[in-house]
């Protein structure tokens, strides 16, 4: 199989970091606009640099997959585009920055018959998996409550997208979406959703948000997202009725190493490491490719992360409303475009 990775970003380089790793698929291409920035990471990995899509279907004679790693509000075109030409996607996570986009995304990639997959890679990391094996095998019993926490520094990237809310939502669209896709992973359907930001309240770039989200099921869960530290950091805690299981991130790593940030080839925002021998990001880009391959379910579906979109924008309509936002009431139409 032949892959293009658009965007030479932080998460441009996981994926061709995995592509690179693997015996059953090329890596053809890296697209960027800065031209700078494709020919570095092409170069690092023996492949093609493009300035744009077009130009690379016009160099390559076949392309099978893009991974999408462009700036959230460029996903659709992307997806789109590549769904055209038939060729299946990997789309980073979130989605989409709005709803109906991340719906017309998904019938599009269905009406062309291609696969869709969304990168919620937290469903590959070891940690998390294992959690939810417990949670699965009932050894603590009947969840009750779970509380989580994401994030480090205020992240850096091309033109300082991020800091733009209006095209990365935020620390809870951008970086919380993760656990909330987790956590219904564990617990099913949200009901509703509560929460608070002190976006806007502190100069600078600054973001904590505090979530509540209460599933069908009856867990209560906490959700912490952060852009206000400076170490980027996750953790998770599980309560049921005979017992209980953490996460930190901060304790888990047997061994801690932190490159300078001239050092780090892949750019600005801090993504969580692992200390597993193939990365999360590696496992999951390979298992989207077996599902391609074998034309199996994946872990993770665009409907799962259509549904992650969707908690994140109750919970920044519950922010603007400053009251609990029912799923089951909400369109997702109610928020700015
Ligand atoms: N799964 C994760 O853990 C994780 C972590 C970080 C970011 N992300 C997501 O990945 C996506 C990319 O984030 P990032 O931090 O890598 O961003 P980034 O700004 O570091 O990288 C994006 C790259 O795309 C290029 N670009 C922008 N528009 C383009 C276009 N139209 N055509 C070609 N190139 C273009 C930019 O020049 C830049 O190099 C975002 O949706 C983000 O939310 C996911």
């Amino acid at each position: 199989m032949n892959a293009l990775v658009l965007g030479a970003g932080t998460m441009g380089n996981a994926h061709a970091a995995a592509y690179a790793k693997m015996k059953d698929v090329t890596l053809s291409g890296i697209v960027d606009v800065n031209s700078e920035k494709a020919v570095q990471l092409a170069n690092r990995y023996g492949t093609k640099a493009f300035a744009s899509y077009e130009e690379a279907k016009r160099q390559l004679a076949d392309i099978d997959v893009v991974s999408v790693c462009l700036p959230t509000p460029s996903h659709k075109e992307a997806v789109i585009q590549a769904a055209q030409d038939k060729c299946d996607v990997i789309c980073e996570k979130p989605l989409a920055r709005h709803l109906d986009d991340a719906r017309e995304m998904m019938d599009e990639c269905k009406q062309q018959g291609v696969h869709l997959f969304v990168g919620h890679v937290v469903r590959f990391f070891p940690e998390y998996i294992q959690a939810k094996k417990v949670v699965d095998s009932e050894k603590i019993g009947q969840p009750i409550m779970a509380r989580t926490t994401r994030g480090g520094s205020f992240p850096e990237a091309s033109n300082d997208w991020y800091a733009n809310f209006a095209k990365s939502g935020g620390v809870i669209l951008d970086t919380v979406i993760h656990d909330f896709d987790f956590l219904r992973w564990c617990f099913g359907e949200v009901e509703r959703v509560y929460a608070k930001t002190s976006r806007g309240r502190a100069a600078g770039k600054i973001e904590y948000a505090l979530i509540t989200l209460r599933f069908e099921s009856g867990v209560i869960a906490h959700v912490e997202g952060t852009w206000a530290h400076q170490k980027f950091h996750t953790k998770l805690e599980i309560a049921g009725k005979e017992g209980i299981i953490e996460h930190d991130s901060s304790k888990v790593n047997p061994v801690v190493l932190e490159k300078s940030a001239a050092a780090n080839e892949a750019g600005g925002v801090a993504v969580p490491s692992s200390p597993a021998k193939d990365s999360p990001y590696y496992l999951e880009i390979q298992h989207f490719i077996t599902c391609i391959k074998e034309d199996k379910a994946p872990i993770v579906t665009a409907e799962d992360a259509y549904e992650a979109v969707k908690i994140a924008l109750a919970a920044l309509e519950s922010i603007k409303l400053g009251k609990p936002v029912y799923l089951k009431e909400f369109t997702g139409l109610e928020g700015v475009k």
